[in-house]
């Protein structure tokens, strides 16, 4: 468990920057779809013109039958308006399907973007965020931008010319009306944006119990084993349903605050469209306007709604896609602590290890190494051991670099590890922890992390050193045999074999094997330390036990404690000397001490 937090994240929500870096932000990721972009405009220009074209025809196929006019000429209006109305639903699926088609690509680049930069994310933040935090800055803020990019040009541009294009037909045809009209859009538009921003408050509190309720039943579920030995089912319900109260009290009041606006513009729509109507009534009275040019008035003024609520509409999808832009661009404005070096190789063979004077905190409060130095030859292998929290798995974590040391430096083949790249510094060097993950897929994938060019033969050669191929010859499948993520399919100590098979498998120059028997019975223990001892001729190794008899194939021996070495130098000669602290442990074989 870890407890302590840094307070170095901590503060990182309050990073916000102003809106229009956030739009060149965004252009980055829609550079790519621009073409395609074109290409949806033009498409928009096409539907919004056959939306303004269809209704005069009718009003000529009106007036020409009101005016006894010819059949011929009715009929070939009927099939305008046919051909018309086709493509224009042709173009309205092909508008869609490329908005979509605009909004993943662009979205896409951006949710890898963000995964590959949470994974290279130092461990201090790791330590600091629960995954489904994680998963909701990777998908949820995304996908609310995506509804944005697919929509917000589709929409807001296609209302604004659609408007445009019927107030402008508007005015040539009759100007009282035409006014009228514009008067009522400008007024419903600014009606809009002004009491929309009413739900927003209780909309925020809404998706606040949402998240509370998800993280409820993630933690409990992810905890099942606990919930259900401890009898707490009852409790996790009783909290569950508080959980849902809350959800639905506030859904409640934030569905009410929305609705209440957008019954307010359908009231303002009404007094429109009878406005427009008795006017248009009474001009046709006077005989200043055909019955044609009555329906298409009236036919216009409805096609007005549509726009104005898709204007609205995206003004809130604009709200939701700004706030999700600026949680990740602070995500990914975030630096790793650990910047890799330049330094791409390492000396060939087993590796030597160096620690000069290090001292090393997780937190500022608290230093958990002091003036940690010792040297190791290549091919040595050492032996730490320790109280629980002296330090152990601590060493392991900066020799890998998952954290910064504080002060002193550590070098790996000569070369401090600060200058080498990561990858060629995790190519040459594995671990093996108390927690091994297991991922979803076949078991050969597991064991080689996915990489294909890893051979069958090689995975059961190693297996069997291990003492797992007696496991694996009696599963029907072998190493296709598929396995769930979170390792509830093998025992505890099946996994430690397996996570060891994993390290050898990527053939490393220097191991550190963090309590890898922690888990096993002695039988199973006395086959693992036997295939250790084969697998570590070719490296240099660091082996923290908590049983001494884990121990007794290593050179030379580190006694931590209180993150302070207290004692270092070759087994054989500490064995032999009473003095020592580790012959005293070996007297006294007081091995639960370091359980
Ligand atoms: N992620 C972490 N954040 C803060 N403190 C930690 C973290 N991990 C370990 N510690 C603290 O560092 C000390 C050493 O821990 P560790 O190296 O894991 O000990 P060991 O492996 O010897 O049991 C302990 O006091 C522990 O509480
Ligand atoms: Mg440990």
């Amino acid at each position: 468990m870890k407890i302590r937090k840094s307070t170095k994240y901590r503060n990182s929500t309050k990073t916000a920057r102003p809106d229009n870096a956030s739009m060149t932000w965004m252009l980055r990721y829609v550079a790519p779809v621009k073409g395609r972009m074109a290409t949806l405009m033009a498409l928009l220009l096409v539907t919004t013109a056959c939306q303004l074209i269809n209704p005069q025809i009718v009003q000529h196929f009106i007036d020409a039958s009101a005016s006894d006019g010819p059949v011929s000429d009715l009929i070939k209006l009927a099939g305008l308006f046919l051909g018309i109305a086709v493509l224009n639903q042709l173009v309205t699926v092909a508008v869609s399907y490329l908005g979509n088609d605009v909004a993943w690509r662009a979205t896409n680049q951006l949710r890898a973007d963000l995964l590959g930069h949470l994974l290279r994310l130092d461990m201090r933040f790791h330590n600091l965020k629960t995954p489904g935090e994680m998963i909701e800055r990777v998908d949820g803020d995304v996908t609310n931008m995506s509804n944005f990019f697919a929509m917000f040009i589709v929409q807001i541009v296609g209302s604004f010319i659609l408007l445009a294009g019927i107030l402008g037909v508007m005015f040539t045809k009759n100007w009282g009306i035409a006014t009228v009209m514009s008067a009522f859009t400008i007024l419903a538009i600014g009606v809009m944006m002004f009491i929309r921003n009413l739900g927003v408050a209780s909309s925020q509190t809404e998706r606040q119990a949402t998240a509370m309720l998800f993280g409820l039943i993630e933690e409990r579920i992810a905890g099942i084993e606990d919930v259900q030995a401890n009898g707490a089912v009852p409790y996790v319900m009783n909290r569950f349903f508080r959980a849902m109260k809350s959800v639905f009290q506030t859904g409640r009041k934030a569905w009410m605050m929305r609705v209440i606006p957008w019954n307010a513009t359908v009231l303002l729509f009404t007094f429109a469209v009878t406005t427009v109507l008795l006017m248009g009534v009474h001009l046709y009275l006077k005989h200043a306007i055909t019955l044609g040019t009555l329906y298409l008035f009236f036919q216009y003024t409805q096609m007005l709604n549509d726009p104005i609520e898709q204007l609205g509409n995206q003004m809130q999808d604009f709200q939701r896609a700004k706030s999700g832009m600026r949680r990740s661009r602070e995500l990914l404005a975030l630096k790793s602590e650990i910047e890799p070096g330049t330094k791409d190789s390492l000396p060939h063979g087993a590796l030597s290890i160096r620690f000069h004077h290090v001292n090393f905190s997780y937190n500022e409060d608290e230093r958990v190494l002091h003036d940690i130095d010792f040297h190791l030859h290549p091919g040595e292998r050492l032996g730490i051991i320790g109280r629980t929290g002296s330090g152990k798995s601590s060493i392991s974590r900066l020799l890998l670099r998952l954290y910064n040391v504080d002060e002193g430096v550590i070098e790996v083949g000569g070369v401090d590890i600060r200058e080498l790249k990561l990858e060629a510094l995790y190519r040459r060097v594995g671990m093996v922890t108390q927690d091994v993950q297991l991922f979803d897929g076949s078991l050969r994938d597991n064991l080689t992390l996915f990489n294909p060019r890893v051979c069958d033969d090689e995975i059961l050669a190693i297996t069997e050193n291990v003492g797992l191929r007696p496991w694996i010859d009696a599963l029907p499948e072998g190493l296709d045999t598929h396995l769930a993520a979170g390792g509830t399919s093998l025992s505890a100590g099946e996994a430690q074999l397996f996570a060891l098979t994993r390290v050898f498998l990527t053939r490393p120059s220097l191991v550190v094997l963090d309590e890898p028997s922690s888990r096993l019975d002695p039988a199973t223990e006395a086959t693992l330390t036997r295939a250790m001892d084969q697998l570590l001729t070719e490296c240099t190794g660091i082996i923290i036990a908590h049983r001494l008899m884990t121990l007794e194939t290593v050179d030379k021996i580190m006694v931590l404690s209180h993150g302070q070495i207290v004692e270092f130098g070759l087994r054989e000669v500490l064995a032999a000397d009473p003095e020592s602290h580790y012959a005293g442990l070996l007297r006294t074989d007081r091995q639960e001490e370091f359980a």
